[in-house]
């Protein structure tokens, strides 16, 4: 059973690591893996790769970046001959980046069945890209493996059956706890003279927050006072670099000493820096969880999530781009007040081993 396996983009890389290794115990399954070359820079792709064991991709399709219909449409039209060639049985993809929705219409049309990992989870804000790559994947998906029982039930409310779903955990954790003890011990600490609990981990990326210039300077405005007490470690996105510059904003972020700013990091430095954080501030949407299984208190700057658990028994709080808000809720946790919490015990290491078992099963 060929599987084409679909990567593109940073948050795909820590996903498909362990779903490959889990295929090994299959001596039937024979993965086809194809990036689609939607992060391209050595920070944001290869170093995963090399880091985390990922074998080197069958097959790459280079398409960079671009508009969304841009990018979209040259990762559909590349990946269709990809699939013309190698006819795979199933077409397995995950997360909800844009190479995940065009791989998965391509596969759609072309009737082979597409299996999603990560299916379910929504934000219901309509304004995020990755909203929609989510709401399309799941709905011609055959095989939609969730992360927690939450997304279960929003599939079903779209009138997704039963049969289709699978609850099998969140695969990105298998990859934190099997890292989590080598990355703790990582060098990063030192070689940036940075103690254990004594700084913020920040990351900041998304067009909402760095696209629109008062909602970044909002954000750097919070950023301002809170340095004053403790040091922000911020591994700087691309796309984030690009605004400070596109916006003037290169004084404000030099004039803050506390605000250690890094080029883009791989899995273990970055993991290393989550493990030994005092709390993140961040609006990713990987790490809401990632925090909640470290016990972490987490800062999400955005105004919704599609990992709503980790809000409600985790260690999360949404806090938007408010320079006030996000202000109130650093000092809570710098006095001691951070919120503690608990993960479904579904995110148990093992999701990647129940995900390659359905697939192995599905014909
Ligand atoms: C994409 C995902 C987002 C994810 C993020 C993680 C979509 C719609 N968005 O957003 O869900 O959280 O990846 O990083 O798929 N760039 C580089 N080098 C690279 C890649 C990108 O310099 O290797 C720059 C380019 O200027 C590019 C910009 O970053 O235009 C944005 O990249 P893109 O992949 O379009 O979106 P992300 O913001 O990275």
């Amino acid at each position: 059973m060929k599987i084409a396996c679909v990567v593109g983009a940073r948050p795909n890389f820590m996903k498909i690591a362990p779903i490959l290794k889990a295929m090994k115990e299959y001596s039937n399954l024979e993965p086809l893996l194809v990036h689609t070359g939607q992060h391209y820079d050595y920070e944001m792709s290869q170093i995963f790769f090399d880091e985390l064991d990922i074998p080197k991709p069958d097959v790459y399709l280079g398409v960079g970046s671009g508009s969304h219909a841009n990018q979209t449409a040259k990762i559909m039209i590349a990946f269709e001959e990809v699939v013309a060639e190698s006819k795979p049985d199933l077409i397995l993809v995950v997360g909800d980046v844009n190479s995940t929705l065009a791989c998965t219409l391509v596969g759609a049309k072309l009737c082979i069945p597409i299996a999603h990992v990560e299916a379910g989870i929504r934000s219901f804000d309509r304004t995020m890209p990755e909203e929609i790559n989510r709401v399309l994947t799941d709905s011609v998906s055959d095989y939609l493996l969730t992360p927690n029982e939450g997304a279960n039930e929003n599939l079903k409310k779209e009138g997704i059956p039963d049969q289709k779903i699978t609850l099998v955990g969140d695969v990105m954790i298998d990859t934190l706890l099997k890292y989590r003890d080598k990355a703790s011990s990582h060098k990063i600490l030192s070689d940036l003279g940075l103690e254990k609990h004594s700084y913020i981990l920040m990351t900041l990326h998304r067009p909402f927050n760095v696209d629109i210039k008062a909602n970044f300077v909002n954000i750097l405005n919070a950023l301002m006072e809170i340095q004053q007490r403790i040091k922000i470690v911020f591994p700087m996105h691309p796309r984030t670099n690009a605004r400070i510059e596109e916006f003037g904003l290169n004084d404000m972020v030099s004039n803050m000493k506390n605000l250690v700013t890094l080029n883009p990091l791989g899995y273990l430095e970055f993991m290393g820096l989550m493990v030994n954080s005092k709390s993140v501030l961040t609006d990713s949407g990987g790490m809401q969880t990632e925090t909640t299984v470290l016990n972490i208190p987490c800062l999400t700057m955005r105004e919704n999530t599609e990992r709503p658990e980790t809000i409600k028994d985790g260690t999360n709080t949404l806090v938007g781009s408010n320079t006030q808000l996000i202000i109130e809720e650093s000092v809570r946790i710098l006095d001691g007040n951070g919120k503690t919490g608990v993960y479904p015990e579904i995110w148990d290491g093992h999701t990647s081993e129940r995900i390659v078992k359905v697939i192995a099963h599905s014909r």
